[in-house]
C-alpha cells in the first residue's frame, strides 16, 4: 500500500537555507514544488538538484500586483498542496491570496514576534538593546507578520554581537524551528481549532511551542 505524504509547496526569494534545512530534515512530507519570485535564487538550484519541480515567477513579468498574485495562486494550486510554506519569501501577498490559503500557509520571520515586524530585524534588535532575540513560525493572515504564532526559537543577544553575528545565530535557530513545526504539522500534531494554533506531543498533551534557552 502506498502511503501518500502531505504535499507542501515552498516559496523562496533567495539563498534557500531554510529550504535546505527542511529538505535535510527527513520530514514525513513531500515538497512538491519550489517557487521563487527572484531569478537566480540559489534555492532553486538546490531544489532542482533534488528533482523537485521549480518555477520562477518574476514581478518584472507581471508588474500588476493582482495579476502577479493570480498567477502565483494558479501556479501553487497546480501542485495541490496541503500546506504552503514561506521560507524567506520576500514579497507581500494580497489579502485575497492569503485568504485562499487560510490556515494552510506558514511563514518564518526572523524576530520574536510581535517585536520587530518587517525588515532589518537584527539591526533593530541590536539598536533596542534587547537581551534575547529569535525567530517565529506563524500562520499567515492579512496582517503583515501578525498571524497566530505557532512556535518561537529564542537566542541570546551577546554584548559583542554585530548584525551579521546575530543574524547567523538566529538563522541557525530558524533551521531547527521550521523543521520542528513542519514535522508536527505533517504528523497531525499542529492544529488550529480554537483561538490559537496548538502543538501537541505524540501522546496528545500540549507540546513545547519554543526552542532555545533552558528555562531553569
Ligand atoms: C530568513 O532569515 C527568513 O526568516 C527571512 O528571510 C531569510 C531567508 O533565508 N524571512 P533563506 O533564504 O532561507 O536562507
Amino acid at each position: 500500500m502506498t502511503v501518500s505524504l502531505p504535499r507542501v509547496v515552498v516559496l523562496i526569494s533567495g539563498r534557500g537555507s531554510n529550504l535546505a534545512a527542511i529538505l535535510g530534515a527527513d520530514l514525513p512530507l513531500q515538497v512538491v514544488a519550489v517557487i521563487s519570485n527572484r531569478p537566480g535564487a540559489p534555492g532553486l538550484e538546490l531544489a532542482t538538484g533534488r528533482g523537485i519541480p521549480v518555477a520562477l515567477l518574476s514581478a518584472d513579468e507581471y508588474p500588476d500586483r493582482d495579476d502577479y498574485d493570480d498567477r502565483l495562486r494558479a501556479l501553487i494550486d497546480l501542485h495541490e498542496p496541503n500546506l504552503v510554506v514561506l521560507a524567506g519569501f520576500m514579497r507581500i501577498l494580497s489579502p485575497s491570496l492569503v485568504r485562499h490559503y487560510a490556515r494552510r500557509m506558514l511563514n518564518i520571520h526572523p524576530s520574536l514576534l510581535p517585536a520587530f515586524t518587517g525588515l532589518h530585524t537584527h539591526r533593530r534588535a541590536l539598536d533596542g538593546a534587547v537581551a534575547v532575540h529569535g525567530c517565529t513560525v506563524h500562520f499567515v493572515t492579512e496582517e503583515l507578520d501578525g498571524g497566530p504564532i505557532v512556535a518561537q526559537g529564542v537566542v541570546p543577544v551577546l554584548p559583542s554581537d554585530d548584525e551579521a553575528q546575530l543574524a547567523q545565530r538566529v538563522l541557525a535557530m530558524e533551521h531547527r524551528l521550521f523543521p520542528m513545526v513542519l514535522r508536527a504539522w505533517a504528523e497531525g500534531r499542529l492544529t488550529w481549532e480554537g483561538e490559537r494554533p496548538l502543538l501537541r506531543r505524540a501522546d496528545g498533551t500540549p507540546g513545547e511551542r519554543w526552542l532555545g534557552l533552558d528555562p531553569s
